[in-house]
């Protein structure tokens, strides 16, 4: 059996499964598919694809007969030897990480028989706290399963570009104890020309909650400087791009903003915070970090008070609802805690997002929605630029300042031209400009 061709299986069929699966497809793998959400499974029986994600719908659909789908983890273990593991793991009421998806996978592995966990391996996709392989080895054992191997090998992709970031990864981390699992894995990434972090399962779990927590002390960061420099006269996007010309530092992640959300920084900053302080180190620069993240997702507030003298009865337009554009994904989206806000504090909201709608649904309630930006805009004291969206960028600031009922437009993002802004007759106000 050639190495790259060799059945995978994929446990959780999320963001980071479905895509997973779908690439090792692209490369020649037959992927077999599991989920306990057995109308998930269905669907993607059906060839529907449960999450928006560009680019994934093609791919799925292009390598159709590789990929099987079940509920049943036997199928897997069945045909392949190599687990990928990829459930969720969202944050406890504590702030560590809920692990108990991660453990109903290792106990559906039966003790024996044809399938079991002799010749088999779990590659840990989903993010996980720093010390979870060494104690699942320990839980394989007391569960008679040692022959179980078990491989570290987190997860970087962005959602949004996550077919991009699997077929052009910057890096593949291997976290093993040097046995045939890691030297699968390598194979298995092999033909994506990536460098290899070939290391022990201890330090491959904390190079994913650093990475993560470094990105958003980065995100941080720069929000503190563009609020320093709404007291200083400066511009945080000049500033920002001075600083990011310095191969130092590098330009991506220093666009201040309403601050990061999404299934990821938020829960991952989190969890590496508390695995510090379970151990006794009191991580003080992510207690900050988490903190500068939470007053951020409120600066529009105060912006909006001040310009408005009050929200009290007034219109307020949302443009974009999910945590950030190109994913239907609402998870800590900074939108909640601003439309919650809003609301508390006597604000009408109507919202707009091309493709989120449906998700935020769920989870914001007492707003209206609007099926085109124009629709949201009708009538608003103010327009607040929450996602980025391509289609929001590219809106006509004439046709909105012709259809809003005032003329304050916050861009939560800094990604508006503000002279095509104010150029439509309307007040400009972004996040630490000029
Ligand atoms: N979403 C991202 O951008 C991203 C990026 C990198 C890493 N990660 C990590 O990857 C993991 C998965 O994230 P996601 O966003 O894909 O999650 P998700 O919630 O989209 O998907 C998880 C899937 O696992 C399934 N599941 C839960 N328990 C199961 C079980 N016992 N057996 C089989 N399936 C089960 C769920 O039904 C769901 O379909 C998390 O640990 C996350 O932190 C996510």
């Amino acid at each position: 059996m050639s190495a790259a061709r060799e059945p995978i299986g994929v446990i959780g069929t999320g963001y980071v499964g479905l895509v997973t699966a779908a690439g090792f497809a692209e490369l020649g793998n037959d992927v077999w598919c599991v989920d306990i959400d057995a109308a998930k499974i269905e669907r993607l029986r059906r060839g529907e694809i449960p999450i928006y994600e560009p680019g994934l719908e093609e791919l799925l659909a292009r390598n159709e007969t590789r990929l099987h789908f079940s509920t049943d983890i036997a199928d897997a273990l069945g045909h392949a030897r190599l687990l990928f593991v990829a459930v969720g793991t969202p944050p406890t009421h504590s702030g560590d990480a809920d692990l108990s998806a991660v453990h109903a996978v290792a106990g559906a592995i039966p003790a024996s028989g044809s399938t079991a966990g002799e010749g088999h391996a779990l590659v840990m996709k989903s993010t996980v706290p720093c010390g979870t392989g060494a104690a699942l080895r320990r839980v394989f054992g007391e569960q008679g399963k040692s022959g179980l191997a078990y491989v570290s090998c987190p997860e970087f992709l962005k959602e949004g570009s996550a077919v991009e970031d699997f077929l052009h990864p910057d890096r593949v981390v291997v976290g093993d104890e040097g046995d045939w699992a890691g030297d699968a894995v390598v194979e298995l990434y092999r033909p994506l020309g990536a460098p290899f972090v070939r290391t022990d399962i201890a330090s491959a779990e904390m190079v994913k909650l650093a990475s993560n927590a470094f990105l958003a002390t980065k995100i941080s960061f720069i929000n503190e400087i563009a609020n320093v420099c709404e007291e200083t006269g400066a511009d945080v996007v000049e500033v920002a791009r001075g600083m990011g010309l310095d191969e130092r530092i590098g330009q991506k992640f220093l666009q201040a903003g309403i601050g990061y959300g999404g299934s990821c920084f938020p829960k991952d900053v989190d969890a590496l915070k508390q695995l510090a302080g379970n151990s006794g180190y009191h991580f003080q620069l992510l207690t900050a970090v988490i903190e500068v993240n939470e007053l951020q997702k409120r600066r529009v507030i105060g912006k909006l008070n001040r310009h408005l003298g009050g929200l009290a009865g007034k219109r307020v337009a949302l443009l974009g609802l999910a945590f950030k554009p190109n994913t239907d994904d609402m998870r800590e989206a900074s939108s909640l805690v601003l439309s919650a806000r809003l609301q508390a504090d006597g604000a009408h909201v109507t919202a707009y997002d091309p493709i989120a709608e449906e998700q935020a649904r769920r989870l914001v309630t007492g707003i209206a929605y609007a099926e085109s930006p124009m629709g949201a805009v009708r009538g608003a004291d103010a327009v607040v630029l929450v996602t980025e969206w391509g289609e929001l960028l590219a809106l006509d600031w004439k046709q909105v300042a012709e259809t809003m009922a005032g003329d304050l437009v916050i861009d939560g993002r800094n990604a508006l031209d503000p002279d095509a802004v104010r150029g439509a007759g309307l007040v400009y106000e972004g996040i630490g400009r000029r």
